[in-house]
This record gives structure tokens, sequence and C-alpha cells, in this order.
């Protein structure tokens, strides 16, 4: 099933109180959507423990347990039942072999990754090199109103043969906030969406929600 990512990043609005907010949001049952949070890591193991697998990272780090102040090891996230993060986020970038390794890693421990991307060519370095689900966000969109289907089709189509020629899956985010931007996105050959400020700077979250994942 295709997926719908809502990534609350580090919204205050959200995280004063994470259980509300999302709550209501996971009784909503899109027929054509698994509806997942990308949570920080600082509220992931409470925030697991009340929605189970409708959880995941926003971010994960290569080093395992150890001496790795600040660090985020797949190991814990593992630990606490969490079976997927975000990787190189636009607002959370990392250097190109530390994806490599942490792909490799991931595939080995079982755990699912979006590899995020800003570009054909990413695309095309990560889906040829084991990501098998990319997310293309192209950063100049990221919280605005215009959404990555409107100004950039030839970019996800092109995007999308890269990554189906690769064994990859394509999923794409930035200025999402309509319906039609959800059923652009999807014609264009997208299986998942990612989504922030649509959900978590909406008036009513749950409509919001509604509007895009429902028929
Ligand atoms: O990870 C999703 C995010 O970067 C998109 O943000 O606010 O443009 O929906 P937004």
């Amino acid at each position: 099933m295709r997926q719908f990512i809502v990534n609350v990043k580090v919204y205050e609005n959200v995280l004063k109180d994470p259980i509300s907010f999302i709550s209501p949001l996971l009784k909503t049952r899109s027929d054509h959507f698994q509806i997942a949070f990308a949570v920080p890591a600082f509220n992931i193991q409470s925030l697991s423990k009340s929605f189970g697998e409708n959880v995941m990272g926003q971010h994960v780090d290569l080093n395992p347990y150890g001496p790795f102040t600040g660090s985020v090891p797949m190991e814990s996230l593992i630990s606490m039942g969490i079976k997927s993060s975000l990787l190189n986020h636009s607002e959370r970038r990392i250097e190109r072999e530390v994806i490599f390794e942490t792909v490799k890693k991931a595939k080995k421990l079982d755990f699912g990754l979006v590899v995020c991307c800003e570009s054909l060519r990413e695309i095309e370095v990560f889906s040829s090199n084991g990501a098998n689900v990319i997310a293309y966000e192209p950063p100049e969109l990221i919280g605005g109103d215009i959404s990555v289907s409107t100004s950039k089709p030839d970019i996800i189509m092109e995007g999308v043969k890269i990554c189906r020629r690769n064994g990859a899956t394509l999923f794409v985010g930035a200025g999402v906030k309509t319906r039609e931007d959800v059923e652009k996105s999807l014609e264009q050959g997208a299986e998942g969406i990612l989504i922030s400020s649509g959900i978590t700077k909406a008036k009513d979250p749950l409509t919001a929600l509604n509007s895009l994942t429902l028929s």
C-alpha cells in the first residue's frame, strides 16, 4: 500500500502534546494510504508505545551504541520497535558515504529507510546503491504553497523511471496542501507522499488529512 508520511519536524504546536495531536489523525482509515508519523528521537519511544508501527524516525545515525553524543543509533530505534526512518532530509543532510553505509546497515538489520534526495542526480546515486525507497523533496518548496507535483512534474516522472530501473520506489514531498497535489503526484508515478505543514499547520489537521487521503 502507498504511504502517507506526516513529518511533524519539531513544530511546537505538535510537540507540546504529540499524543493529542496524532491520536485523532490515526483514526483516519484511508483505502489508499498507510499513514505514518515521522517524529523526533526524543519522543519516539513513548509515541511508539502509543502508536506502534505508525511511528517512524526523522533521522538515524550510522554509529552503533557507544560514545556518540547526541546520536540516534539504528539499534536503539529497533530495540523500541521502530521499523523505519527518514534519512538525509534536506533539514538534516548527511554525507554521501555515510548514506551508502547506512543503507547497507539497514538492509542487514531489516530496517526501512526513506532516503531523501534533492535532485535527479541524487535519486540516481542512491537508488543505484541499494536505497529502495527514495523521497524527492525540492528544498525551495518545503513549507510553501506550491507543491512538488505542480512545480516539478518532469523531475518526478524522470525520478520514477530511474527508481524503477534500479528496483526502488519514489515518494515525493514539499508544498503538498491539496487533494489535487496528491493526485498529481500519484499520476506522475509517486508511491508515497511526505507532508508536514499541510497537516501540522492546518487549522483543522483531521479535516486536512481526510481531504488529502480519503476519496
Ligand atoms: O518531510 C516533509 C517535508 O519536508 C515537507 O514539508 O511543509 O512542505 O509539507 P511541507
